[in-house]
């Protein structure tokens, strides 16, 4: 069920938090500037902290402040705001809090629709959405949706205890799980690179593919997250969400239908064909990593192990890589490689997919390979495709050169793609549910991770800290593409350099 002007209210539980701040206000904003909202909407904070709507409104105002344009009032927009202080477990706050929705109903003609947004610790997931329902906050005339953030549990069996806690209130399809990289540009393109390309979708499998890259690296150590970083590392924070969503949209089939049922059932496919490893094995397909000292965008920066609420002898991964096995029909032999960590070289998401060489080329120089022809994905910070092609480059040559046929999505339009969260958030409030993930790809991705997380927990890492703040990881993870004769692809994909 999806309209194109959405009338909802928005409740944010953790209203006065980072995510809040950072990254829904401001999106809230993109679309109300850009029309899509249009006056129908109203958005509650719900926090602990003791705020009046003004000062609500003044934080709401100061973290839109540089993308107010034109004659778009913020004024205005701030005035749909208002603050409700909670708290969690007295069921007197959910009646006024009722009450409160009730009247806001009335005066901006939201039709019973709302939207509860659960920016906050997950441990009180399961307390909000009971009392949400037994105080009749879900049940209006409206539609009721519940967006929750990660982390979607800590392993399989934490995520299912809080799944079945949500599901007694809500049903599946009220349930929006944000993953942000499905909001992204560019990762949503991946499904219409492959699908509307006959160039690409006929070469697309294992007897054209020799192997596919996908490398998330930032510059950011943890900040201020150590707390959080401590008990998740690299692993469940970036690899059970976002890197293996990734991989599904590359592996998948194409759906029947361009329907959010359709979409998921072909990634929940790639999710079960994953080549499961015992907890031995592990260490042939996955390498971990920690970052010490070094410099980053010319600046001396500390060691994982000196960061703030960090043990000083931690344990914790900052970096992961790995080699994953599809067992299916279509991508059997063929490995895809992800990488990601923090304090890396450069803030960069991109996919390299390799095509086989040719059995036989005329146009090399003898005793040189010549250059595979790779399709590059960036998702970010540029946004784009390149296609590494070889030519010949002067009259009379009888030997190729690399070229590049590029694409970029962002260069002369950068202000006008939208956001992640502004997309999803959209999207959320149409009912489309496609860009979320279902829980069996929620459940499926927790079941492949736990093996490596038991392996890494039961075996510490002896060698941590164990790559350069500023480089690309640890020299093991270059070892684990060598022995399949492989290398990297540096992050921009340059046509000759490899990643060092
Ligand atoms: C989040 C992780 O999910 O993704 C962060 O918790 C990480 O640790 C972030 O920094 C990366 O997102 P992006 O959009 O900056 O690549």
């Amino acid at each position: 069920m999806t309209t194109n002007n959405p009338k909802s209210i928005i409740v944010i539980f953790g209203a006065t938090g980072d995510l809040a701040k950072r990254k829904l206000f401001p999106s809230i904003f993109r679309l109300y500037r850009s029309g899509k909202l249009s006056e129908d909407f109203a958005v509650v904070g719900v926090a602990r902290r003791p705020l009046t709507n003004d000062e609500f409104r003044d934080n709401v105002k100061k973290s839109i402040g540089n993308l107010q344009e034109g004659n778009v009032s913020a004024e205005t927009f701030s005035s749909h705001f208002y603050y409700h202080p909670f708290d969690v477990t007295n069921v007197a706050s959910y009646q006024e809090l009722k009450s409160l929705l009730g009247d806001l109903d009335g005066k901006y003609h939201t039709e019973g629709n709302r939207i509860f947004y659960l920016a906050m610790a997950p441990e009180f997931f399961g307390t909000i959405g009971e009392n949400l329902k037994s105080e009749g906050l879900t049940s209006t005339g409206g539609w009721s949706r519940l967006v929750i953030e990660k982390p979607f549990g800590h392993d399989y069996e934490s995520a299912k205890e809080l799944n079945d806690q949500i599901r007694h209130v809500f049903t599946e399809d009220q349930i929006y799980r944000i993953d942000h990289y499905l909001g992204k540009e560019m990762v949503q393109n991946i499904e219409v690179i492959r699908f509307a390309n006959p160039i690409f979708e006929s070469l697309w499998n294992n007897q054209y593919i020799s192997n596919i890259q996908i490398t998330s690296s930032e510059t950011l150590g943890v900040e201020d997250r150590g707390r959080y970083y401590e008990s998740s590392g690299a692993l469940r924070d970036m690899v059970q969400n976002h890197m293996l969503q990734m991989v599904a949209l590359l592996a998948m089939e194409p759906p029947i239908k361009l329907k959010t049922e359709e979409i998921r059932s072909e990634k929940v496919k790639v999710l079960r064909a994953l080549r499961n490893m015992s907890e031995d094995e592990v260490d042939e397909y996955f390498v971990r990593g920690q970052y010490g000292r070094g410099i980053v965008n010319e600046q001396e920066v500390p060691a994982y192990r000196e960061e703030n609420s960090v043990d000083p002898e931690s344990n914790t991964e900052t970096f992961v890589s790995g080699k994953l096995m599809i067992d299916n029909f279509r991508w059997a032999g063929v490995p895809f490689y992800i990488r990601t960590g923090k304090r890396m070289t450069k803030k960069s998401t991109e996919i390299v997919v390799q095509f086989k060489d040719l059995p036989m080329n005329l146009y090399v120089e003898k005793d040189k390979a010549i250059h595979p022809n790779l399709l590059v994905i960036h998702i970010q910070p540029e946004e784009g495709i390149t296609l590494h092609l070889n030519a010949r480059k002067g009259e009379g040559s009888t030997t190729s050169t690399p070229i590049k046929l590029d694409y970029c999505n962002n260069c002369d339009d950068k202000m006008n793609t939208p956001e992640a969260y502004e997309r999803l958030l959209y999207d959320c409030m149409r009912g489309d549910a496609t860009n979320f993930t279902h829980w069996d790809e929620v459940a499926l991705s927790w079941k492949f991770v736990d093996t490596i997380s038991r392996a890494w927990t039961n075996k510490k890492a002896e060698n941590f800290p164990n790559y350069e703040s500023g480089s690309m990881g640890p020299k093991e993870s270059d070892a684990l593409l060598a022995k399949d004769g492989l290398h990297w692809w540096s992050v921009e994909a340059d046509t000759h350099s490899r990643s060092e």
